[in-house]
């Protein structure tokens, strides 16, 4: 059984795309099978990892396997890093609609996709999920797959309230996916010792001590280059490469060992 791990929040630009492609060369650097669909019709996570979504159909994208014309095996595209991704595509704005009409799908189609593929011999050791800042049809598909949720956060009062709603949201999904184990809070694009941050993290600790990783992603231009050069920070050479390399490492145990995996 994989782990499936959604990133996210229903706020933009808190570094959802960065964890979750970050995350998953991690996953690949470290010998794991992965995978990562872009649920975000913006489909900066696809072309992050260099796949040129214009030459992608909507059934080919994760619109395919979410209306359940596709399998997944049938929309994966390998990626140099080593990260298998079933990209996004513009239409996928529509798709919330979509999914809301074509009950046939359900929320299930994108866990039982991954069950099948499993059953068909493509498993995966870990799935990533990377969404768009909204709530409705495409996060509750997303969560009903999910072992656990992901959710970056900066040190910004909008975010707080995004994030208590997505704690609502996630307990809300734990009632109908048994396996969604729960929300992880990642605090990224820190600057740890500014007053602001030091504050802020004081009433997180207070709110979600128990839901904080203890990873912590700073402030790094490397995360930003990396990204404009289409690559993840595994295979961007940059001035702080190797550090922030590890961080990405230590985020993957961190995770690993809170899920029981033992390798
Ligand atoms: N830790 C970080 N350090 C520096 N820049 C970051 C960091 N995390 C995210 N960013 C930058 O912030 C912007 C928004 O990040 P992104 O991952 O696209 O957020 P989201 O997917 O939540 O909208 C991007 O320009 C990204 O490069
Ligand atoms: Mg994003």
């Amino acid at each position: 059984m994989a782990h499936v791990y959604a990133v996210a929040l229903e706020k933009g630009g808190v570094g959802k795309t960065s964890i979750a492609v970050n995350l998953a060369a991690g996953y690949a650097h470290v010998g794991m099978r992965t995978l990562l669909i872009d649920l975000d019709a913006q489909r900066h996570a696809s072309r992050w990892l260099g796949i040129d979504t214009e030459a992608i159909t909507l059934d080919h994208s994760f619109a395919g396997v979410a209306l359940g014309r596709r399998t997944i095996p049938q929309c994966v595209i390998e990626t140099v890093e080593g990260v298998d991704v079933i990209p996004a595509h513009k239409d996928m704005v529509a798709l919330p609609e979509l999914l809301g009409k074509e009950i046939g799908a359900g929320i299930y189609v994108l866990r039982d996709a991954l069950a099948q593929a499993t059953q068909t011999g493509a498993a995966y050791d870990i799935v990533i999920l990377d969404l768009a800042p909204a709530r409705g049809p495409v996060l509750a598909t997303a969560l009903a797959s999910a072992t656990r949720c992901i959710a970056p956060v900066q040190a910004v009062d909008l975010v707080l309230q995004s994030l208590r709603d997505m704690v609502e949201t996630v307990s809300r999904a734990q009632a109908f996916n048994p396996t969604l184990r729960g929300l992880s809070v990642l605090r990224n694009n820190y600057a740890p010792r500014a007053s602001l941050d030091r504050i802020y993290d004081e009433g997180l600790a207070k709110s979600y001590g128990p839901m904080l990783l203890q990873t912590i992603i700073p402030s790094r231009a490397q995360i930003r280059l990396a990204s404009g050069a289409q690559q993840s920070v595994f295979a961007y050479r940059g001035p702080d490469d190797i550090a922030v390399r590890e961080l990405f490492l230590t985020l993957v145990e961190e995770l690993l060992d809170l899920d029981g995996v033992t390798r």
